[in-house]
């Protein structure tokens, strides 16, 4: 059972809202990418953060699939790798993760080199690079702000993946650095007081809660998980 939980957390997953955007699925992709347009009238947001309280909601998946849908609408998009515990993008995008943001952060490389195309136009990818020792440190530094700063004047939209939210500081140290955040609740998993204490969380930081997803692959057989697969 472990093995096969592994398998399937570093096996490629597929990405429905590239692979099919016409489905269900892409549809409330596209919806969660107007509602996070609309939350935000005067100005663009340009910095987002998708966090969950637990592991296992659906944050990777979430991020990638509205790095997607916003590249989709023809904004420049850079997906960070930003879970520095279970970094899982590279599997995603099938790219290596030699190098990454922490190879960034500690200055063992140039954004410029490390920064990847996913082969989805408009789509690039940070991937997490080796796992450091001090991941909130690191998402904590200095560098992490003119990292972030540097970005910003190249791509319209960067988008977090993060650590689940009541695990680690990680994701609420993102956050304070993130103009929005978007919430993923899992319907069949996510406790609703773990869920409040997520959002409190988040609502702790500068950023703003923008939007959220109720994944719920994990309720029944006739439930989204089969609808998602199903389609691709
Ligand atoms: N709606 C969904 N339908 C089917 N499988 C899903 C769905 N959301 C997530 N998964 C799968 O569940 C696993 C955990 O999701 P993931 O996005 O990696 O969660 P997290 O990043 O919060 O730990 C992955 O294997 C992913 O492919
Ligand atoms: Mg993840």
């Amino acid at each position: 059972m472990a093995r096969k939980k592994k398998k399937l957390q570093e096996t490629a997953r597929k990405v429905v809202t590239h692979t099919n955007p016409r489905s269900y699925v892409s549809e409330q992709f596209r919806t969660l990418r107007t509602n996070i347009n609309f939350s935000s009238p005067d100005a663009d947001i340009r910095s987002l953060v998708i966090t969950s309280a637990a592991p296992g909601e659906g944050k990777s998946t979430a991020s990638a699939n509205l790095a997607v849908v916003f590249a989709q609408d023809g904004k420049k998009v850079l997906l960070i790798d930003g879970d520095m515990r279970k970094p899982t993008t590279h599997y995603t995008f099938h790219l290596g993760n030699t190098k990454g943001l922490s190879s960034v952060l500690t200055r063992q490389a140039t954004v410029e080199e490390t920064i990847r195309p996913t082969g989805i136009e408009n789509l690039d990818l940070l991937t997490c690079g080796p796992i450091p020792p001090n991941p909130a440190e690191l998402l904590g530094s200095k560098s992490m702000d003119a990292l972030i700063g540097h970005l910003k004047g190249l791509y319209d939209l960067i988008i977090f993946d993060a650590p689940p939210v009541l695990s680690v500081t990680d994701s609420q140290i993102i956050a304070s650095k993130c103009e929005g955040t978007v919430l993923v609740v899992n319907s069949g998993e996510t406790e609703k007081d773990m869920a409040l204490k997520a959002k409190e969380a988040i609502e702790s930081t500068n950023s703003r809660l923008v939007g959220a997803v109720l994944n719920n692959f994990k309720l029944s057989k006739d439930s989204y998980y089969y609808q998602y697969y199903g389609e691709n």
